[in-house]
């Protein structure tokens, strides 16, 4: 089987969240499993610069806003990768600085509209083989709003592939304007309440659910709370009607990059069945990297972690208001990285300064340190408002980082409170096959997203920290889970198979 995985970003060549690291490990999972795969990305400045070789394979002649434009497909190699990667090269579009949705000033590229949509109608043209090349997919498996009109443009090929469609997002749809639709030149047949219109816009996300002719979304639960007013942005009524096509998939986790016994950007390797010291070894060297002496009491004292985009689906706010609060009643500490709204980075460097010892920030985006944090941390905050999945907890799970999170999306999925038995948890058991073991508590998890909650939660989790014995027990529980693709790739397979 032929599947051409379309993504706007892969790591290790560019990544901005969680969509990078499964557009590298899931084509990955699937060539393990004798599919052959081509991945297909905008030929971006930076990654151009990360790759091995590449050479030219052909050139597509794309009409795009009443243009005729050359675009040039290259072909690239990187250790890092098995598969062939294939790259669409129009310059004026994707040789840019940084960041592949917005420029250095925050805000989103202008031409962004036009931007995803060459990018998607090379994508058609590849799939159809209109390079002559020989490899026409049997699959086109798209990712997120800037794939999404792929689907549409092969709306009516007779020859086309199937469309697979997978949202990792809801709350980003690539809106656009009737203008820049019609500036475009898009087909006026797509402008109708079952096509692309949304609210008088273009939505490229609901181009991609509406013409592919299966949708996933990237865990089970996610998949049905997009259904529902609550998230579903508007496109609940799209989705839910659409239910004979759409299903969730749990991500799983790289567990080459992501494994304690093997990781090599930390100091300290270690396993479930030999968590310490080399646990421990990590939190000293984890507060020593921020200028931290690491003392018994400092030692001792348990640390928070958090890593992530700095964005209110996250919760980052409510994680704001709170730590006054446990600063002042416990002796926690708490590390954080991450980037994204100024107002919320300009808090955290305050709060940093208010609390030089205790409050620990890095702004700024960084693997090593990332890798770090998973490692020394005790317990890892993520009281996500929505997630879709989240790969952040399951990363703190295989480290023995035990997570708070909020009971949504892919996070009710993955992590079971300590006071819940495996009945409540009802969909996480409906994720696993009845016959696999049943999952066993391995966190703590909010009923609601409020500070409050959170609050209550956090000084569970610090109570529980006392208990070396029950903290310990989590911790096996939640370093023995099995996160691997191996699963979730073979029902991708299903998918395809259609
Ligand atoms: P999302 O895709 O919504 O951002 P995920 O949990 O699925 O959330 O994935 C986030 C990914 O991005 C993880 O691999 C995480 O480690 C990484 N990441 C996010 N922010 C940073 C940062 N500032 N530095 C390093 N890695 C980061
Ligand atoms: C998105 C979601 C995140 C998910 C990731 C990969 O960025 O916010 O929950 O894990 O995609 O699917």
């Amino acid at each position: 089987m032929k599947v051409l995985f379309a993504t706007s970003e892969v790591w290790p060549l560019l990544k901005t969240g969680g969509l990078g690291d499964v557009s590298y490990s899931l084509p990955h999972a699937l060539t393990e499993k004798n599919i052959d795969v081509r991945l297909v990305l905008p030929a971006y400045r930076d990654v151009l610069h990360e790759l091995d070789s590449f050479k030219t394979i052909g050139w597509l002649q794309l009409n795009l806003a009443g243009v005729t434009r050359d675009v040039r497909i290259l072909e690239a190699t990187h250790e890092q990768f098995e598969m062939p990667i294939w790259l669409v090269d129009y310059q004026q579009l994707f040789d840019r600085e940084g960041n592949p949705y917005t420029h250095a000033n925050g805000h989103d590229w202008p031409d962004n509209a036009e931007r995803f949509a060459l990018f998607s109608m090379a994508v058609a043209a590849l799939s159809l083989d209109k390079l002559n090349i020989g490899w026409k997919a049997d699959v086109v498996h798209c990712n997120d709003w800037q794939t999404g009109l792929v689907a549409a443009f092969l709306d009516h090929e007779p020859e086309r592939p199937r469309r697979i469609f997978t949202i990792h997002n809801l709350a980003y749809s690539g809106s656009f304007s009737k203008e820049e639709f019609n500036r475009l030149k898009l087909p006026s047949a797509w402008w109708s309440m079952e096509g692309v219109e949304f609210y008088g816009n273009l939505s490229m996300l609901k181009a991609g659910i509406v013409y592919s002719d299966a949708v996933t979304t990237v865990s089970p639960t996610y998949a049905k709370e997009i259904c529902t007013a609550e998230f579903g942005y508007g496109l609940e009524g799209v989705l839910s009607s659409r239910s004979y096509k759409l299903s969730g998939i749990l991500n799983g986790i790289d567990t080459k990059v992501w494994n304690p016994a093997t990781d090599s950007l930390i100091p300290f390797n270690f396993t479930a069945q030999r968590r310490n010291p080399g646990k421990q070894k990590n939190k000293k060297a984890l507060l020593e990297s921020y200028g931290i002496t690491a003392d018994k009491d400092k030692l001792e004292a348990p640390l928070l972690g958090l890593v992530g985009r700095l964005v209110e689906q996250k919760g980052i706010d409510m994680v704001l208001e709170a730590i006054p609060r446990i600063l002042a009643e416990t002796n926690a500490n708490i590390v954080i990285i991450g980037t994204g709204h100024a107002y919320i980075e300009a808090q955290l460097n305050q709060l940093n300064q208010k609390y030089p010892e205790r409050v620990l920030v890095f702004i700024g985006y960084d693997e090593e340190k990332a890798h770090l944090l998973e490692a020394g941390s005790d317990i890892f905050l993520m009281p996500s408002r929505f997630e879709p999945c989240g790969l952040n907890q399951m990363y703190s799970l295989s480290y023995g980082t035990l997570p708070i999170v909020n009971r949504t999306g892919g996070l009710a999925d993955t992590v079971i409170d300590i006071g819940e038995t495996v009945a409540e948890s009802a969909d996480f058991a409906a994720a696993k096959d009845s016959e696999e073991q049943a999952p066993k508590p391995n966190g703590f998890v909010l009923d609601k997203a409020n500070t409050e909650e959170l609050i209550k939660t956090i000084m569970r989790a610090l109570s529980t920290f006392e208990n070396k014995k029950s903290w310990q027990k989590l911790q096996r529980n939640a370093m023995t889970q099995d996160f691997s693709w191996e699963k979730s790739a073979g029902a991708y397979i299903e998918i395809y198979n259609g």
